[in-house]
């Protein structure tokens, strides 16, 4: 669908966004927040709490403010720098909406039909999901063009999602006859870390919302949580192979590999260099070790930052204002592209 040629020449800038729906996991910390690190070298950086996704499931409004400042503070502990990027909450910078409702004009229903997360999330009752869960990927589109960001970095599970941001993005400049208006940005869904399996079924992701607590490591668990659920985790009875071909057929241990892979910063084929041969009872407790060295500083300075809300407050406020006068010069162009009313 994405033939027009990309004659977008603004500048390039990082997007990408969170739900505040629950604990962070392991998944959400390699195959995200680790990228964001990594990102803010080389571009400009947004980064942003979704608490308008978050509530196309049904949220607590007693916690839900909390567990936005809690992702903040993931953001901060993994290491995103708040002064150099951006953090902040969706629903404080209300262009996000209001770009999602134009988008919404330009999406088609086909499009959103095909999408595999409302099927997941919806499940058999279609009929009472929330019309914003149906409507989710299009504010998703919204939150990245609304900065006319040009990369997004997320893990696999997002790409989906990211090709159908393309999509909108360029029927809107196709619709209005406006080249280049939106940037397509480019979905960086893959690497390392991308695609994080459960610790009790190689063939399901790590997830949030998975009923089993042994199936993921959460950002805060303690070490011995860690250690225990390493321990736990699903494996065959075979020694580790010395080469990655033979992890084929393998899912659980190929996860534990790489999941050491990213932690240690080094390819697969190294760790099965240092490991091939031995068993699980080798090299969980190494992998647990390695998670708890890794996870430990982070978890440490959340609770920090817990303790501690008005920091992490003051973050999201200088957020809010940085990301809201970008939005508002965007969503300017866009009224005007439109042809709306303007005194
Ligand atoms: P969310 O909140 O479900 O997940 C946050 C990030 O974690 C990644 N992730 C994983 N990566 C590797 N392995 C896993 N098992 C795993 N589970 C989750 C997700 O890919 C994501 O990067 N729709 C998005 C939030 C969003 C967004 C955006 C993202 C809203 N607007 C704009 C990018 C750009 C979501 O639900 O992520």
């Amino acid at each position: 669908m994405n033939d027009q040629t990309i004659s977008y020449t603004g500048p390039e800038r990082v997007f990408s966004g969170v739900q505040p729906s629950g604990s962070l996991h392991l998944g959400n910390y390699l195959g995200a927040l680790v990228k964001f690190v990594a990102m803010q070298e080389e571009r400009d950086c947004i980064f942003c709490v979704v608490d308008l996704h978050a509530i196309t499931v049904p949220q607590d409004p007693k916690r839900l403010a909390a567990q936005t400042r809690e992702i903040a503070a993931a953001f901060i502990a993994a290491g995103v720098d708040p002064k150099r990027s951006i953090i902040f909450a969706q629903s404080s910078v209300g262009a996000h909406a209001e770009l999602a409702w134009i988008l919404n004009c330009s999406a088609r229903m086909g499009w959103l039909e095909r999408m595999t997360q409302f099927k997941d999330k919806a499940g058999k009752d279609r009929e009472r999901a929330s019309v914003g869960l149906f409507a989710y990927p299009v504010l998703q589109a919204a939150d990245i063009l609304v900065y006319r960001a040009t990369h997004v970095p997320t893990g696999e599970d997002q790409k989906q999602h990211l090709e159908l941001t393309r999509d909108i993005a360029d029927r809107f400049n196709r619709d209005f006859d406006a080249p280049g208006f939106f940037p397509l940005p480019e979905p960086l869904t893959t690497g390392p870390g991308a695609r994080i399996m459960s610790l009790k079924d190689g063939s399901k992701k790590m997830s949030k919302s998975d009923p089993s607590e042994l199936s993921r490591i959460n950002l805060l668990d303690t070490s011995d949580e860690i250690a225990r659920k390493i321990k736990k985790a699903t494996t065959d009875p075979d020694a580790l192979p010395s080469e990655p071909d033979g992890l084929e057929g393998r899912a659980e241990a190929r996860n534990l590999v790489g999941i050491y892979a990213v932690l240690a910063g080094i390819s697969e084929a190294e760790v099965l260099g240092q490991f091939g041969g031995q068993g699980f009872g080798v090299f969980k407790p190494a992998l647990a070790e390695l998670a708890v060295e890794k996870l430990g500083p982070v978890a440490e300075r959340m609770r920090q930052l817990a303790d501690n809300p008005s920091e992490v407050d003051r973050v999201l406020a200088d957020g809010a204002d940085r990301a809201g006068a970008i939005a508002e010069g965007v969503l300017k162009d866009v009224r005007q592209t439109v042809g709306f009313w303007s005194p």
